[in-house]
């Protein structure tokens, strides 16, 4: 198929006849290009001018991972940290990899279970989403909640990342979390979603930016399968320093069964003492806001978010219960009605409990924010600045109410592994 992209004609090149009754071949009609491959084309030129306006613009537009970046690295008195590195040395004294990471995506049976086609659509939601890119980024009619989430990541990194250590980031999507993990120094990290092109793309934007840690990169159903069965027994060993789950664990409620195999890919590999961080919606918030709704009406939201409870089913409305309970969700300019599960605190703290893990962090994010505000030696507080996040001194919320709205249903959790490991 010809490259929409026709490669200029070099300066020397013979000209062509002049041709008037040429006519254009089927195919080789050039469509106009979308904003997002637009974005991509440009990042790949080679030209060095235009390499030298991108590397200017990058600095500019680059965001909340760059602020993260410079202010984890001022935190240390580590300037070096700040600037981009090639890719990780080996490490003769932990032994890691250090060869160039590699994406795996892995051929599989066919699963026709309705848990698994509940999760293929899922792949199939986040691969139909492309990276849009910095600038589409940048102009995204959420940006605030955006930046917002990305802090409140930022601060659990901070908080329970452990510097040089292996973490295995678990629906790692288009690598959101990567520039995070650098700023902590970690050593290597294994990023693992459903969606192959998400991966693709995680792995594509590691490229680019040459983190100083090895990472690898897999695409499978980490809620549906063992993680063993997809990732080589080199890769898992020594255990991970630390698990992440960021707004990926709620497509894992819909059965128990589903719940333990996804808490079991967390706990085996996560070293004793390790820590298994994440951020999910607050079921107290859903459900509260549920039950607040008039007579048979299941959906709440507004301009910017939705959340719809399964009408099929409307007598859950009473009975929440603890697994499947359903909702499709819908967040502009990020997520089109997308099936979710309500995570019910209990259980998922008693499930977490019977594989060695114990609860050390709960909060929702308008806590987060309100505790760091308060905070003000702490390193949290400071990316608060940095990252350009109102302080809860001088405004009641971080951003325009419907927009908090969103923001504010989620929570940030943290669990550790008891020294003792339950799996042998
Ligand atoms: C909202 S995105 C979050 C991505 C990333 N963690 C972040 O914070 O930027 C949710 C991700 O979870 C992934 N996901 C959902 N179900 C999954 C599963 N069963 N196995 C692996 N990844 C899954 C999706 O493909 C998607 O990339």
């Amino acid at each position: 198929m010809p490259s929409p992209i026709q490669p200029a004609i070099p300066s020397k090149a013979p000209r062509t006849r002049y041709q008037a009754k040429r006519v254009s071949l089927p195919g080789v009609v050039r469509v106009p290009l979308a904003k997002h491959e637009l974005e991509r084309f440009r990042f790949r030129s080679s030209n060095p001018l235009r390499a030298a306006w991108q590397e200017e613009n990058r600095g500019r537009s680059d965001g909340w991972d760059e602020m993260f970046e410079r202010y984890a690295a001022e935190a240390d008195g580590d300037a070096e940290q700040s600037r981009v590195k090639g890719p990780a040395s080996k490490d003769s004294r932990s032994g890691l990899r250090t060869s160039a990471a590699s994406v795996h995506v892995l051929p599989r049976k066919p699963d026709l279970s309705s848990s698994a086609s509940g999760a293929s659509a899922v792949a199939s939601h986040y691969n139909a989403r492309p990276d849009a890119g910095l600038d589409a980024r940048r102009d995204s009619p959420i940006l605030p909640l955006r930046q917002f989430n990305n802090w409140v990541k930022s601060t659990i990194i901070t908080k329970f990342g452990a510097r040089n250590g292996r973490v295995l980031d678990l629906g790692a999507g288009k690598g959101g979390d990567l520039r995070k993990w650098h700023a902590k120094h970690v050593q290597e990290v294994v990023l693992v979603d459903i969606a192959a092109q998400s991966i693709e793309q995680a792995k594509a934007r590691y490229d680019e930016r040459k983190q100083t840690y090895h990472a690898e990169f897999f695409a499978f159903d980490a809620f549906g399968s063992a993680v063993s069965e997809h990732i080589p027994a080199s890769i898992l060993e020594p255990l991970f320093d630390n698990v992440s789950l960021q707004f990926c664990m709620h497509y894992a409620w819909d059965k128990v069964s589903k719940v333990n195999l996804m808490l079991e890919n967390v706990a085996k590999y996560l070293k004793p003492g390790g820590i298994f961080i994440g951020t999910i919606p607050d079921a107290d918030r859903l459900r509260r806001d549920l039950k607040a709704l008039p007579n048979d009406e299941l959906s709440f939201g507004n301009e910017y978010f939705r959340v719809s409870f399964d009408p099929t089913a409307p007598q859950k409305k009473e009975t929440c219960p603890a697994f499947g309970h359903k909702y499709t969700f819908w967040l502009k300019d990020a997520i089109d009605e997308c099936d979710e599960y309500v995570v019910d605190f209990e259980q998922f703290e008693s499930l977490a409990n019977q594989m060695g893990l114990r609860l050390i962090y709960r909060k929702t994010f308008e806590e987060v924010w309100l505790e760091v505000g308060e905070q003000r030696d702490s390193e949290a507080h400071r990316l608060l600045g940095a990252m350009r996040i109102p302080h809860p001194s001088t405004c009641s919320i971080p951003m325009q109410p419907a927009l908090w709205e969103a923001a504010s249903l989620y929570l940030a959790f943290a669990f550790e592994k008891a020294p003792t490991p339950a799996f042998g």
